[in-house]
């Protein structure tokens, strides 16, 4: 079974991604965070820093595009092959915003399949790269799952990545196991399962279903060696995640000139890791609010010290 890092806007970024190949092996595939095409600019500077290969060496990475404009993804993805070398792109058809939802975009698209056929329709006649789809298993109800299913067999998808919720459910409830064995069973495109896992003990990792892979977010921001524990190696001490924190700092320092910013982007992946750490019996609730609440970079070094020191071993 191959694991996959989720993309998360705003958190995975090239920067994360090298810290976690770094510090705990990484995995087998990245998704970077969704882009969308313009109609001036095709993809801006900030979007090229993310996906040049020069940021990204020894990393299997996969750019995701969330678009309904079949001319602007089509132009997009030549673009990103000619100049950085991509030969497959991800489609977003999960994302339950309500400002993308309400463009018919992201899980959005899942609302009318009339719609979403003629898109995928026009995107795959011909295209020469590899094409995989994540998706929603529906926007209202999973009723609507045996249908969109049945659309996305009608074309040769690398991969199918599930994440057996709704659109309208957003993050609330929990994974639909039985929409997800539907697609096991009857997707001609082999299935990827994406939600929800935060601990080796998950029974998704445990069942020995013929998942091609799984993708793990949140759970990877919480325990950035979750990779490497279930591929039978140890949790992260105290010492690797300040290490594979204070990295993470020092490579936003160069990036951006102002501590705020810094310390903005530090605090998203504490939002994750800060329970996981917790838990495991390193610092207080009260050290972690100090942290979030911090706008000095000394202060945050302290509160994380403070988070860090007493992590158990297991
Ligand atoms: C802060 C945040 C940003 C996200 N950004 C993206 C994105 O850019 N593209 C995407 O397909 N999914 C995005 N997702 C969804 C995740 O990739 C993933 O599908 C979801 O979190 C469920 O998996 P998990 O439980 O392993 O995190 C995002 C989720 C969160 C919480």
């Amino acid at each position: 079974m191959k694991l996959y890092q989720a993309p998360l806007e705003g958190i995975t970024t090239y920067i994360y991604r090298n810290a976690l190949a770094r510090h705990f092996g990484g995995a087998d595939k990245y998704f970077a965070p969704f882009i969308s095409p313009y109609e001036k600019i095709v993809i801006s500077a900030k979007e090229r820093a993310q996906l040049t290969p020069s940021h990204n060496e020894g990393i299997d990475l996969v750019p995701q595009i969330l678009t309904m404009d079949a001319e602007g993804f089509l132009k997009l993805t030549h673009l990103l092959h000619e100049e950085y070398g991509y030969e497959e792109f991800n489609l977003n058809f999960g994302c339950p915003s309500g400002t993308v939802v309400s463009k018919g975009r992201g899980a959005g698209a899942l609302k009318d399949l009339e719609l979403l056929k003629e898109f995928l329709d026009r995107i795959t006649d011909g295209f020469p790269y590899r094409l995989s789809v994540k998706t929603r298993v529906g926007f209202s109800d999973v009723g609507e799952w045996a249908a969109l299913l049945d659309l996305y067999n009608r074309y040769s998808l690398s991969e199918l990545i599930v994440h057996p919720r709704v659109g309208r459910q957003m993050y609330k409830g929990v994974p639909d196991m039985a929409a997800f064995e539907y697609a096991l069973v009857n997707s001609r495109n082999p299935v990827v399962y994406n939600g929800d896992i935060c601990t080796v003990d998950n029974k998704v990792i445990k069942s020995n279903t013929e998942i091609n892979a799984i993708m793990i977010g949140r759970g990877m921001v919480a325990n950035p060696a979750i990779f490497r524990e279930i591929k039978g190696g140890s949790c992260p001490t105290g010492g690797e995640l300040m290490d594979y924190m204070s990295d993470i700092c020092e490579a936003y320092r160069v990036e951006f000139d102002s501590e705020i910013n810094v310390l903005h982007k530090l605090k998203e992946i504490w939002v994750y890791m800060g329970p996981y750490v917790i838990n495991r019996g390193g610092g207080s609730e009260r050290d972690l609010k100090m942290l979030q609440k911090t706008r000095r970079l000394v202060e945050y070094k302290a509160h994380m010290r403070s988070l860090l020191s007493g992590l158990k071993s297991t």
